[in-house]
């Protein structure tokens, strides 16, 4: 099988998974007073310690929780009602349902004032409409990289504009983390989302970063763990495996970007010769280097997933799945494509496993199979 769908999850690290395995062998709730405890504590805190220093962050800032939903529900909601529960949220058109779903629901059950910035036909933010936005706003959210076509938004400027307008701000970076420079603390954010299972660790484990003097909320309560703001055991196995896996993601990233990076620009290429009425999109476009994206006129998502499947190439839409049926893209739709075009795209995302192979493979099929999801759909 040729996996390009790096962006939907990775495969694990060898390192991740050494880590993930030893810190599993230890008994002992990182809570208790006992020997057994203090051992797993040590573990827990040892991978605060590296993920914190990976990402620009103090190891105090570092909440370890399950994932990247996780963090953003506790950022979003965390913030709503830590900031007294009312106002406006200011938002963009373009984020994970993580975000946008919780965003919604706030304004659904919570009476939040929604705002959801546009974006332009590159999927950048609107910088101008996201400013004017901010004032006495109770929080801003923008993610760094698009999970979908892999645009990256101007996050240094975003977060300057909510702390200027002294706005709490979130940014989803799980998808961040493996191509760009993340540092929480020169980026001026109030709360950040990091997701292990997307840079080579395990699924189930992420971290929200948030400064100190965050105005957080707890979702959960309970035993009062991570600075009482997500009660319930840590994950001290999952931690020590986020912690190998993003510290070989940090310490090799420049020259996997520009190999992963030359992969991706090769794959857009022949994707522009074999389809040249497909609308490409990769890092020579300004989107991250990880993400190659084509809207095929024509061609619904569903088949040109399968019939890659079938050639054993295994990609994506990048959008969201309801019964084994591809939602129209609200991230296309943003970007000004019909909802027709928000049905057929197709999502190469690609990693650190990725070879010269697994672009021969996928470039190899793409025509023939571009060609007959085209004839199905004529057929419907
Ligand atoms: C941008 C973005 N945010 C959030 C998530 C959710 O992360 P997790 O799978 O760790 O809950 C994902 C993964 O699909 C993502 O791509």
């Amino acid at each position: 099988m040729h996996y390009l769908d790096h962006a939907a999850t990775t495969p694990l690290r060898p390192a991740a998974r050494e880590a993930w395995l030893a810190a599993a062998d230890l008994t002992g709730n990182p809570s208790s007073l006992h020997g057994e405890g203090r051992r797993v504590r040590a573990v827990v805190e040892d991978a605060r310690e590296r993920i914190g220093a990976a990402l620009g962050a103090d190891a105090a800032e570092v909440i370890l929780l399950s994932g990247g939903t996780e963090a953003d529900n506790l950022a979003l909601k965390g913030l709503w009602w830590g900031r007294g529960g009312a106002g406006r949220i200011v938002t963009t058109a373009v984020e994970h349902h993580a975000v946008l779903d919780s965003a919604k629901w706030l304004a659904d059950r919570e009476g939040a004032e929604l705002v959801e910035v546009g974006v332009d036909s590159a999927g950048a933010v609107d910088i101008d409409a996201f400013t004017a936005a901010l004032p006495g706003a109770t929080l801003a959210t923008a993610m760094w990289v698009n999970n979908e076509v892999g645009a990256v938004q101007p996050v240094a400027e975003l977060a300057a504009a909510a702390a200027a307008a002294g706005v709490p701000m979130h940014c989803d970076a799980v998808q961040a983390v493996g191509y760009e420079q993340v540092d929480f603390g020169a980026s001026g954010l109030t709360t950040m989302a990091v997701s292990a299972h997307k840079i080579g660790g395990p699924v189930g484990v992420g971290a929200l970063l948030a400064r100190r003097d965050a105005p957080l909320a707890p979702l959960l309560h309970g035993g009062g763990q991570e600075r009482k703001l997500r009660s319930g055991t840590v994950d001290a196995a999952g931690a020590a495996a986020f912690a190998a896996a993003l510290e070989q993601v940090v310490a090799e990233r420049d020259l996997e970007r520009r190999r992963v990076e030359a992969l991706g620009d090769r794959l857009a290429t022949g994707i522009r010769d074999a389809v040249p009425d497909a609308v490409v999109r990769g890092a020579a476009d300004g989107c991250s280097a990880h993400v190659v994206h084509a809207v095929v006129p024509g061609a619904s998502s569903e088949a040109m997933l399968m019939l890659l499947d079938a050639a054993g190439v295994a990609v994506s839409s990048g959008s969201a799945c309801t019964a084994g049926v591809v939602e129209r893209s609200h991230v296309l739709q943003a970007m000004g494509h019909t909802p027709e075009e928000s049905r057929s795209a197709v999502r190469f995302s690609l990693g650190w496993t990725t070879t010269d192979g697994d672009v021969d493979a996928a470039l190899a099929a793409l025509a023939d199979a571009v060609a007959r999801a085209r004839a199905a759909g004529r057929m419907r």
